[in-house]
């Protein structure tokens, strides 16, 4: 099926053409020469690329962009734009990125993305509008009484919403509400609004922009168990009392030496939330293992990869896979898990890995 922006084939093939050209691994159309003119797109069959894989199959494909679109790396933006097509900014939409004074809202991170995702035929999902991390001092420490804490929170939602609205296909409205053990988060906001700041959000939100899909994000509650039934319980109280929710991401932020949840419980949770009538999309996978790499790590993070794009591609309700970021070279792995590395699909050359095979593979 190729109804998604194919409006943009041009930039694409070219774009593709030159990471080809780059990448050398032989997986390619061939004969991408830098010397050779770009393709002439009348008659050539577009490359094979994750994302005319995933267009294929009606799913979204994606990685989280660093700001660093802008830091002059053009192997970065045109691996980006060739092989994907959706986008998450990484940090830029974050709370103390968009709102980091009473009142002060900047956008120019965030809106470099945009851009980047309209010229290049790709979605944005808005991540995110409400977590604990992330979060500027003077939400955090700040005086609050409920009427205030609501009042600002409703002001920093509609204004970044409003301001976006139209170019979001999905936001992550509530990041990470859940502890392991299913109960909720104590953060600022359960504190002093109490556990209706969930569904209130999602209500300023959709208030905002009636047409983006709103999504609960969360990690850790990819597998059958305490805190994806905690989740299961809260989406379906909402479904029930008409709160404009439309899904729910699974972040999947994987270790080999931890596994993938098993594709049996990745199927039944999918499936348990598709029959409340939501999707789902894996939002922010990665898996991470301890550098430098063996060959058994590998091999464990190549069938983890496949076992996950299999299951969604299985499910009907999952229609987007996106990687929390594609290069080794920009991971947040490294910096947060000491030891580990290697998470992503391309090596800190832009060469593509077994994982990248692996995912191709798994969306062919
Ligand atoms: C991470 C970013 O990748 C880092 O650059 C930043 O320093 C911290 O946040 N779950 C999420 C993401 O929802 O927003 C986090 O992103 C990774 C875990």
């Amino acid at each position: 099926m190729y109804h998604r922006s194919f409006v943009s084939i041009p930039v694409v093939l070219l774009a593709a053409s030159l990471a080809w050209a780059c990448s050398g691994d032989g997986t390619g159309p061939g004969g991408g020469s830098g010397n050779n003119p770009p393709p002439d797109t009348a008659s050539t069959t577009p490359p094979v690329t994750l994302r005319s894989r995933a267009e294929a199959h009606d799913l979204y494909v994606g990685s989280a962009a660093a700001t660093g679109l802008n830091r002059g790396d053009a192997a970065y933006a045109d691996t980006l734009a060739a092989e994907f097509d959706m986008v998450t900014p990484e940090n830029a939409m974050k709370f103390d990125a968009t709102h980091p004074q009473p009142g002060l809202y900047t956008f120019a991170a965030g809106d470099t993305i945009v851009a980047f995702a309209e010229k290049n035929g790709m979605k944005v999902r808005g991540h995110t509008l409400v977590w604990q991390n992330q979060l500027p001092d003077w939400v955090r420490n700040g005086t609050w009484t409920k009427q205030s804490l609501s009042d600002t929170l409703k002001a920093h939602i509609q204004n970044v919403v409003g301001h976006y609205k139209g170019k979001i296909h999905a936001w992550d409205v509530v990041n990470e509400p859940f502890n392991g053990d299913g109960t909720l988060q104590s953060n600022i906001f359960l504190q002093t609004i109490g556990p209706d700041y969930i569904e209130l959000a999602f209500r300023w939100a959709h208030e905002a922009d009636p047409d983006a899909k709103l999504y609960l994000n969360e990690y850790g509650a990819e597998d059958m168990g305490t805190k994806s039934d905690s989740l299961y319980a809260l989406v379906s109280r909402l479904k029930a009392d008409g709160v404009p929710i439309d899904g729910v991401g699974m972040q999947m932020h994987l270790a080999t030496q931890y596994g993938a949840p098993s594709t049996t419980d990745l199927a039944a949770n999918m499936k348990r939330l598709g029959d409340l009538g939501l999707k789902v999309e894996i939002t922010e996978m990665d898996v991470r293992t301890a550098v430098p790499t063996t060959a058994d790590g590998v091999a464990k993070q190549v069938q983890m990869y496949r076992d996950v794009v299999g299951a969604c591609r299985a499910a009907s309700n999952c229609d987007a896979i996106v990687f929390w970021g594609f290069t080794d070279k920009y991971s947040w792995v490294p910096s947060t898990f000491t030891g580990q590395g290697a998470a992503l699909l391309y090596d800190a050359s832009y060469h593509r890995k077994e994982t990248f095979a692996a995912v191709l593979d798994a969306l062919q």
